[in-house]
């Protein structure tokens, strides 16, 4: 396997988007062979573990998008209700020219924004970054119709690593990255990735991260584990994501949806728990990789944050925070920054 410095991305510029949007790919290729190396490396450690950024093909899209609709799954109405009522004020305070956010999948609540800046009249190009290529396109397709006079330049890639493939700044600022998904790195790779978003920035520029809140950790758990299974049927897509990109002969039906708060550390951990002892092969590594019954694999953390330390690790990269913006009932919030 070629070490990744060495994997080109692949660019289809302009794919077939219409007036005022246009699309880079920056996957391609590259995406398959970082699941071979994600897997590879994960999948033979004692403590198996697979990156999150894989949930999320066409089927893990749709999975998700039905999680964001769960009576237990209070970020996402929430995240909305606070940009409905904060949105005009944003708008006012940022002047943004240009919207540009990470893991937009559907920009269902990034509308919102949209609106209020397209309303202020400063807004006059949105880039969406993310893995899922289908829906950036569909971004691409859908919003310069919705808001006149507005350009989408869409960018599919991994936001670990192509940040710098974003267009350079067309004027004012804003990014965002919303739905709690900053909660979904570890903290190193959290930190790196901070400083990453300041670089994305000029002085007098914008960052607005949405954060899910430490709370009762019942209510935490319950949104991990809904009663319609959604979230465990989602957790298992990894597994088909596995089978078809790398030719694995994983069972789906073999592991149980496992997810907790782990007090200690304020995060939910979400895992897959073998039902049985039995060994795996993965044709495209020529790997076969055995489970113990009761074995887990790590897919996911999602961190929850106080105001303290989101602040105080926003301090860190070098940002300055600007405004905290939460419910009444302090469930999620909303935190506006700027390069220090
Ligand atoms: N912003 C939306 C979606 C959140 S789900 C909301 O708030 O509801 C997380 C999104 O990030 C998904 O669309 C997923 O495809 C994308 N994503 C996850 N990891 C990514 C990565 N490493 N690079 C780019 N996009 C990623
Ligand atoms: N950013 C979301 C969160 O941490 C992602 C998410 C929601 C998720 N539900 C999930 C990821 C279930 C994996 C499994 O809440």
């Amino acid at each position: 396997m070629k070490p990744l410095a060495e994997q080109a991305p692949a660019i289809h510029d302009g794919a077939p988007a219409g007036e005022g949007a246009r699309v880079d790919s920056h996957l391609a290729e590259g995406e398959t062979r970082t699941l071979a190396q994600d897997a590879l490396v994960g999948l033979t450690r004692p403590q198996k573990e697979l990156p999150p950024k894989h949930f999320y093909d066409a089927r893990g899209a749709a999975l998700f998008d039905r999680i964001c609709e769960l009576p237990e799954y209070y970020p996402t109405r929430t995240e909305r209700s606070i940009l409905e009522e904060r949105a005009a004020e944003l708008a006012r305070l940022t002047g943004a020219v240009e919207l540009v956010e990470l893991g937009s999948g559907t920009a269902s609540k990034t509308r919102v924004l949209l609106d209020a800046l397209h309303h202020a009249g400063t807004l006059r190009r949105y880039v969406p970054v993310d893995v899922t290529e289908a829906l950036v396109h569909e971004c691409a397709r859908e919003l310069p119709r919705e808001y006149s006079g507005l350009r989408v330049h869409g960018v599919v890639g991994d936001f670990e690593r192509h940040l710098d493939r974003i267009p350079p700044p067309e004027g004012r600022r804003l990014v965002v990255f919303l739905g709690g998904t900053i909660g979904n790195f570890a903290p190193s790779a959290r930190r790196r990735l901070l400083a990453r978003l300041t670089r994305l920035l000029s002085p007098g520029d914008w960052l607005l991260i949405g954060a899910d809140l430490v709370k009762d950790p019942h209510v935490l758990e319950h949104a991990y584990n809904d009663s319609e299974g959604v979230t465990a049927e989602f957790n298992r897509n990894l597994l088909h994501v596995l089978n078809r990109e790398l030719a694995a002969d994983f069972r789906p039906a073999d592991f149980e949806h496992v997810a907790f708060f782990d007090r200690r550390r304020e995060w939910i951990e979400m895992r897959l728990r073998a039902r049985r002892a039995h060994t795996v092969n993965v044709g495209a590594l020529g790997m076969r990789v055995r489970f113990a019954l009761g074995e887990e694999i790590r897919t996911e953390i999602s961190a929850k944050f106080t105001r303290t330390r989101l602040e105080r690790e926003l301090a860190a990269a070098a940002l300055r925070p600007a405004r905290w913006l939460s419910d009444a009932r302090e469930l999620f919030a909303l935190t506006l920054s700027q390069p220090a």
